[in-house]
Formats: structure tokens, sequence, C-alpha cells
């Protein structure tokens, strides 16, 4: 077998490949297409690690549609979340009367989501509608439930498809476990 000589190195295993998520996000934008028709509802892709699923998922939606991005952290360069949620980014369209929906890669202990619920409450969207590629319902502390979810994993640290470790990993097309040694020394 060939050397491996980039990031899979640092895999373990393969949780979901290409072409699960490919499958299964053209459902879930069928099922968004039929939902949301006729409401010309507003994206809101959650930074950095919706890139890669909010430009496939609107791929699959056949709806007329607007877009827009905010650009959050809650993790530092850990593995867990600290529980404070910085906005880096707020949204630049107005939102109210309009059908929301935000989009995550990740739906973990539910602060984030939780936190940007209520943020964007208050500016009086007709409805707030939250989509994540990947739920990981063992690890909640917020009560927050997700309207489509792509896929329930189990409580691995994860990475690829948009999500990081230490901001790498973003560019995996596929979703891996990350190998414990590359993080059980951080901080040392
Ligand atoms: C990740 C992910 C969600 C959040 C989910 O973002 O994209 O926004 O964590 O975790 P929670 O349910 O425990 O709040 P992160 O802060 O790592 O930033 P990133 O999107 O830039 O990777």
């Amino acid at each position: 077998m060939a050397e491996r000589t980039g990031m899979e190195r640092d895999v373990e295993r393969i949780l979901l490949t290409e072409e699960q998520i490919r499958a299964r996000i053209k459902e879930l934008g069928a099922e968004i297409t039929r939902d949301f028709a006729g409401k010309n509802p507003i994206f809101v892709g959650v930074l950095k690690g919706c890139f890669m699923f909010m430009a496939d998922l609107l791929r699959s939606v056949d709806i007329y549609c607007t877009m827009d991005f905010m650009a959050v952290s809650s993790y530092g360069s850990g593995t867990s979340t600290t529980g404070a949620v910085k906005i880096n980014k707020d949204l630049s369209s107005d939102i109210a009367g309009r059908h929301l929906i935000i989009v995550e890669d990740i739906l973990d202990s539910g602060v984030t989501l939780s936190y940007l619920t209520k943020y964007l409450e208050v500016r009086r969207p007709a409805s707030i509608t939250l989509v994540t590629l990947l739920d990981k319902p063992s690890r909640r502390r917020a009560d927050v439930h997700a309207d489509y979810a792509g896929f329930e994993v189990e409580d691995a640290f994860v990475v690829g498809y948009g999500l990081d470790y230490a901001e790498e990993y973003r560019n995996l097309p596929y979703i891996g476990v990350l190998k414990p040694e590359v993080y059980e020394h951080q901080g040392e």
C-alpha cells in the first residue's frame, strides 16, 4: 500500500463517505424545497464550519431564496465548547418578516444555536428553522432541536467536510474520526 502522506494519516476511520453525504443532502434539499416553496426563505450559514454543507445543500434546493452568513466561534482551538459564543460577523440582511433557515455543520452541546436563535429572534423573522448536517444528541446541554438533521453521530471527534480541529482538516471531502493522538497532547 502506498505511504499515506496527507491529512488522512490523522484519520482513524471514515464515518461518512462523500457518497453518503451527497445522497443525504439530496434528500434534505428535496424536503426543504417541498416545505418552503413559495416562502422565499433566507438561508443563514454559520461560518466557518457550514461552508461545504451550505454550498452543497443550496444546490439541492430548487426554490427562490436568498443567503447570508454569520461567523461565530465557541470552541477556540480545543475539542469541547467553552460555553461562550462570540459573534465575529453579523448578518448584512434585514430579516424582519423573513423565514430564516439557519444552516450548521454540527449541533453538539447546542450552546451556539441556542444563543443564535435568541440573538436573531429579536429581529422578528417570520420563522426560524434549524438545519444541521450532523447531530450529536448525546452531548446536548441546551434545549435545542434541529428541524432537519442529516446524520445522528456518536460522540467522537469528527473532522472534514467543513469541520475542523485547530482550524485544519476542513477540506477533507468526507467526515472522519480524528486519531486521539492528534489532539490528546494539546496544551502540554
Ligand atoms: C462549531 C459548529 C457549530 C458549533 C456547534 O463551530 O460549527 O457552530 O461548533 O457546537 P455547540 O452545539 O456545542 O455549540 P466552531 O465554534 O467550532 O466554529 P467553526 O464553525 O468556525 O468551526
